[in-house]
């Protein structure tokens, strides 16, 4: 039953907004607070969405909150024209939670793999072969801006806006003969940029042999390594950067989502040798790693670096694969887990879409992705009781569903 203010904001949505986000679901949260989100009549739910991946260190969270508010009492904006003490701050500890190196600060992850792709061209176009191409791999998702899109390697995501632009290779995930063929045969290969769990393609996993000898191929090849972080990243996968589990270090990652923690901001981060390619001139943002953008940052990275937090990544995590697992013996529509950390897939037999607005009903923020996948990924540190309490609600709606 939808109330009559929803109603209204229903209606007045349809009238002044773009539809291209479709029916939305039946809720308007207008508060956070931790793990829990409350709509627009005052009712309760536990998220176990984040906002898609966003709201890592949950919602209010005091320490983001705090730097948010002392930062609007000094300056919001400047450019990049100026020096920026909060940018250079938010960089240097970009370089001490992944690897050493510089960082381009953006506002979205669509934009930080435009720019990647763009510091790719410039690298490849360097070489003697002037190579230009870029491979990323079937099902994967990179943005919705002309090149990120390009990227994208699925065609409904294409489809009404070609031409698009040239040098785009899609070989198949986790298929290292494929790879080992591509890059025998075509000289002409400047990057490879990788998802190491492809998230919106519903939460495929690397294998790890594919992305250390996809690593070691480019290594002998000179093809730079560019890990799309933008899901896996900020402690989604019980490490700070989903790369760590593989025993690799990237020529270039890029970030977004949470990194901000909610406010949104952007960052491609390269080893320093490849931020060379970007002389002066040939890129840049407005508001790329503004004063208040740069602030969400560092207090974001500030929380999720925290050995605590990180550990409660891992414990609520395993929580959650043992009772998934479980549920996958119990429940017959339960077909596969599948994830890392907090960062989850649930691939159910018949299509979830309907599932998730049972699930908001009951009071369960949850996410249906490629179909037939549900999709788990709550604040990073929600407490092992919300967690409990949400699953139960999970649970019994699958139970009801199974009849
Ligand atoms: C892996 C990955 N890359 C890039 C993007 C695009 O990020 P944004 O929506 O901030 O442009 C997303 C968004 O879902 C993503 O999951």
């Amino acid at each position: 039953m939808i109330s009559r203010k929803l109603k209204k904001i229903i209606e007045e949505d349809k009238k002044y907004l773009f539809q291209n986000y479709g029916d939305r679901l039946p809720a308007c949260f207008v508060r956070g607070d931790g793990a829990y989100l409350f709509d627009q009549d005052g009712k309760k739910y536990i998220d176990f969405f984040s906002g898609i991946a966003v709201s890592n260190v949950g919602y209010k969270n005091r320490a983001l909150t705090r730097a948010i508010h002392a930062q609007t009492d000094r300056i919001l904006h400047t450019s990049n024209w100026y020096y920026n003490m909060e940018q250079i701050k938010a960089a240097k500890l970009m370089s001490e939670i992944s690897f050493p190196g510089k960082t381009l600060f953006v506002n979205s992850g669509t934009e930080a793999n435009e720019a990647a792709i763009k510091l790719a061209r410039k690298y490849g176009l360097s070489t003697s072969e002037k190579r230009y191409e870029i491979i990323s791999f079937k099902n994967s998702f990179h943005g919705r801006t002309m090149g990120s899109m390009t990227a994208t390697g699925q065609g409904k995501i294409h489809e009404g806006f070609g031409p698009l632009p040239p040098g785009f290779i899609y070989l198949p995930y986790n298929d290292i003969e494929s790879f080992r063929k591509e890059v025998s045969l075509n000289k002409n290969i400047a990057a490879v940029m990788i998802e190491l769990i492809q998230g919106e393609g519903g939460i495929i996993v690397a294998d790890k042999n594919f992305v250390k000898e996809v690593f070691a191929i480019c290594r002998d090849s000179g093809i730079c390594t560019i890990i799309d972080e933008i899901q896996t990243g900020m402690g989604r996968t019980g490490k700070l950067f989903g790369y760590q589990h593989y025993g690799i270090t990237p020529d270039a990652i890029t970030v977004a989502k949470g990194l901000g923690g909610g406010f949104p901001v952007g960052a491609l981060h390269t080893k320093k040798e490849m931020a060379e390619f970007f002389t002066r001139g040939t890129h840049g943002s407005t508001f790329g790693g503004n004063h208040l953008a740069s602030a969400a940052a560092i207090a974001s990275m500030g929380e999720v670096k925290k050995t605590s937090f990180l550990k409660n990544v891992k414990s609520v995590g395993a929580f959650f694969f043992e009772q998934f697992n479980q549920m996958k013996k119990e429940i017959p529509l339960v077909k596969e887990v599948r994830g890392m950390g907090l960062h989850i897939g649930l691939e159910l037999n018949i299509p979830c879409a309907e599932l998730i607005t049972q699930a908001l009903k009951m009071g369960l923020v949850i996410n249906c992705t490629a179909e037939k996948t549900i999709r788990i990924m709550p604040p990073l540190n929600i407490r092992m009781s919300t967690a409990r309490v949400g699953l139960r609600i999970l649970k019994r709606l699958l139970i009801q569903v199974q009849g």
